[in-house]
């Protein structure tokens, strides 16, 4: 990100309506940043421009399936068509549970293009401005990749893959851009966890003997955001 700029910036969240893609653009918003919001479903990418533009600038909303042909190149193209650009935030994506006795084609297809495939063609199409404005990446990658769990092939080859493709990124877009990652441990989600017995023994497995909150994963992304001398690196939280 430009540091000497006194405009505030802008920048993108891809998965704005998920739980800590919202947390994330609340942040930035509170922080004086601008956001421009992606997601799949626009009932909730509406409301999350409405909440966000109560108290300023409502953002620039682009309803997309990231699985889809030409997804990425129509978020650039709406996201430019309405300001410049200072950053993205890569936090899209679903969790799903493919065990390895069902894994089939199609979901390794839609998991790759989704977590892989779109978010590498989208900082691509976006590259040009990115270099202009010496913007910065984050993505939120997952530390299952260097330490996978079972039932969940598609999505950690899928995150492996997006992990290896923005390094390779972070070298073609350097000295401009940079592009770092943030590989997580396990967020909290109160509604999702149902199995005491069995988040227990997964919050165990951490040396903080905990999983993390949506608020703890704002703070580092944001500070990554603004880590100046770091491109292609990742951050380990919550291992
Ligand atoms: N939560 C964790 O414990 C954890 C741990 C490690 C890594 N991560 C990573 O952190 C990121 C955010 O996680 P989260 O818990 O906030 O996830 P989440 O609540 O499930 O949100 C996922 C976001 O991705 C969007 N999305 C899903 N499928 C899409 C598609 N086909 N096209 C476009 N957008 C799509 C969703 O939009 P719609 O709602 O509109 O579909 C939503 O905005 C993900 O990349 C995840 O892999 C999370």
């Amino acid at each position: 990100m430009n540091a000497s700029s006194k405009d505030p910036r802008r920048l993108l969240v891809v998965g704005a309506t998920g739980r800590l893609g919202a947390a994330i653009a609340k942040a930035l918003v509170q922080r004086g940043d601008h956001v421009a919001l992606t997601a799949r479903s626009g009932p909730r990418l509406e409301a999350l421009a409405d909440e966000l533009g109560a108290s300023g600038e409502r953002p620039t909303t682009v309803c997309a399936d990231l699985r889809e042909r030409g997804a990425p190149e129509h978020i650039a193209r709406e996201v430019l068509a309405t300001g410049r650009l200072d950053g993205v935030v890569l936090a899209c994506g679903p969790f799903p549970r493919t065990p390895f006795d069902e894994l089939t084609r199609e979901d390794l297809e839609q998991t790759l293009l989704v977590h892989a495939i779109a978010p590498l063609l989208l900082v691509n199409a976006l590259a040009e401005e990115l270099e202009r404005r010496e913007a910065s990446v984050v993505a939120l990658i997952d530390a299952g990749v260097t330490r996978p769990y079972p039932n969940h092939v598609a999505y950690l080859t899928a995150k492996g893959a997006l992990q290896t493709g923005l390094r390779a990124l972070a070298v073609e877009l350097a000295p401009k851009v940079r592009v770092n990652l943030l590989a997580l441990g396990v967020v909290a989600d109160p509604e999702a966890d149902e199995d005491p017995l069995r988040m227990h023994r997964l919050a165990a497995r951490s040396p903080l003997g905990r999983f993390g909150t949506p608020a703890e994963v704002v703070h580092a992304t944001l500070a990554l955001l603004d880590a100046t001398w770091a491109t292609g690196e990742i951050w380990g939280v919550g291992r």
